[in-house]
């Protein structure tokens, strides 16, 4: 069975015909075409497939496309602004957490929703708004120190 999807894309109403069992992670990636959202455990183990929906982090992989009708979605093609990195992108770039990048995308957007929910985390909050994203390659220094330096970014209007 197939239905007519609604919804709300980085910002813009799309509508498409989905069939009812497609993953959100699918629709991201193969219906769109937008592949910053990565596949990587295929599980729910891993967080690369991290999207926002209504604000909060979701893991894609384990979603149904059809779940998010009338619903905000948004993806890491979402961030920056007129060639501007996001306070999130900048994080990630200026204190090196990311490697090879491929769990990036999802854990930029864990971030994402992670200080829009509480803009001035602590260590611990990070620690535990990241909590169901893995990296194999940073040990997660890094990525801890460019969640706070994204924080700071934004409290300051530094960034976006
Ligand atoms: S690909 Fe979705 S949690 Fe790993
Ligand atoms: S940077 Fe390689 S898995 Fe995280």
């Amino acid at each position: 069975m197939a239905r007519i999807l609604e919804l709300v894309l980085n910002g813009r109403r799309r509508t498409d015909a989905v069939p009812d069992n497609l993953l959100l992670l699918d629709y991201l990636r193969e219906v769109v075409g937008l592949t910053g959202t990565k596949t990587g455990c295929d599980g729910g183990e891993c967080g690369a497939c991290t999207v926002l929906v209504d604000d909060r982090p979701c893991l894609s992989c384990l979603t149904l496309a059809a779940s998010a009708e009338g619903r905000r979605v948004d993806t890491v093609e979402s961030l920056g602004h007129e060639g501007r990195l996001s306070a999130v992108q900048r994080g990630f770039h200026e204190k090196l957490g990311a490697q090879c990048g491929y769990c990036t995308p999802g854990f930029i957007m864990a971030s994402v929703g992670l200080l829009r929910r509480n803009p001035h985390p602590s260590e611990e909050e990070i620690r535990q708004g990241l909590g169901s994203n893995i990296c194999r390659c940073t040990g997660y220094v890094k990525i801890i120190e460019a969640v706070k330096y994204a924080a700071e970014l934004s409290a300051t209007g530094l960034a976006p």
